[in-house]
């Protein structure tokens, strides 16, 4: 079992070093090798995704990856986000996984990750316009689909696939092949939900959703929303998986230049990413099991300063082993 690390950005690097600290401990025979990414990538060698790095990807069982982003290449023709849109696409994990969890709420985003306004047509017309597309193929929200109401027989049985139907013609087509999907999982209730009243919901009533299925734009916005309702970014994982090769496994939080560097990043997310990789990457579900409640018990005992307490990353890492050995 191989996997390849790739710390990437920012926090990135404080909270990937803290993921291989513990699993280091939990699945001693696993290799991990390390790649540059990102805005690392591009400093050291002039573009966010490496050849080899992509090449170590796609040899490795899952990849874990830390966070993307520097400040200075914000606005730059070359940034390091283009890096991970670049793998995601590569490795075609069409199916972001984001749980978010905290009592009484229990849902999952099922986020359609390579198509959308993320990878359309785009660019400037001559009169200075500026155009990005919002576009998807029938088969694109098919596969989706399939894996939003698969995971909610394993679950709750609910999926509320999110739109913009009212104004959208790719919602409306959503719309159509969802429910053409749904006629394969008759025990599944389907509902469907404008886009801005599911903010709204997330919001008011979160314990009502269990399964919400949505398309990359309005995915990525919804799962920090979700994030911040359950305990906050500093707590969130997320799995993006593909149908066979390796997927993908990063914490939903960004790289933090605030904070970087000084030790005091909240590493649960990432650990709870590296659980993640357990369960659906390298086929570890005990193992996987074991960290989750090992994380749980440090969030407990050793809250970094965005749960409120003052533990620094080092500190909740050592909570993790000690839960670990009990
Ligand atoms: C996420 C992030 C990325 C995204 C960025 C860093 C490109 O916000 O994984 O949610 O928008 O997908
Ligand atoms: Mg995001």
């Amino acid at each position: 079992m191989k996997i390849a690390c790739l710390p990437g950005d920012g926090i990135g690097a404080e909270v990937a070093a803290a993921a291989r600290d513990v699993l280091s401990v939990l699945v001693p025979e696993l290799e991990v090798e390390e790649h540059v990414f990102g805005g690392a990538a591009i400093l050291a060698r002039g573009t966010p995704l490496p050849d080899e790095t992509l090449a170590a990807c796609r040899d490795a069982d899952a990849v874990l990856l830390g966070a993307v982003g520097l400040p200075q290449y914000d606005a730059a023709d070359v940034r390091p986000e283009q890096g991970l849109i670049g793998l995601r696409k590569a490795l075609d994990v069409y199916a972001n996984l984001r749980p978010a969890r905290q009592k009484p709420i229990d849902l999952i985003v099922v986020r359609e990750l390579v198509g959308g306004l993320y990878y359309g047509p785009k660019g400037t017309r001559d009169d200075g316009t500026v155009f990005d597309t919002l576009e998807y193929h029938p088969s694109q929200v098919q596969r989706i689909a399939h894996r939003a109401f698969a995971l909610a027989r394993r679950r709750h049985g609910q999926v509320t696939s999110v739109d913009k139907a009212n104004v959208l013609e790719t919602s409306r087509m959503w719309r159509r092949v969802v429910n053409e999907v749904a006629a394969d999982y008759a025990d599944v209730r389907l509902e469907h939900m404008l886009v801005d009243t599911a903010a709204m919901q997330l919001v008011t009533a979160p314990e009502r959703f269990d399964v919400i299925l949505t398309e990359n734009t309005f995915g990525d916005i919804l799962s920090d929303e979700a994030s911040a309702v359950t305990g906050g970014l500093g707590l969130a994982a997320s799995a993006s998986l593909g149908d066979d090769g390796p997927g993908i496994f990063e914490p939903v939080h960004g790289s933090a230049p605030d904070i970087a560097g000084r030790g005091v990043a909240n590493p649960a997310a990432m650990l709870r990413s590296a659980a993640l990789m357990l369960e659906h990457g390298l086929d570890l579900p005990a193992e996987a099991e074991k960290l989750s409640a090992a994380v749980d018990s440090a969030i407990d005992r050793a809250p970094t300063k965005d749960l409120g307490g003052n533990a620094t990353t080092h500190e909740m890492v050592a909570a993790v082993l000690i839960a670990l050995e009990r």
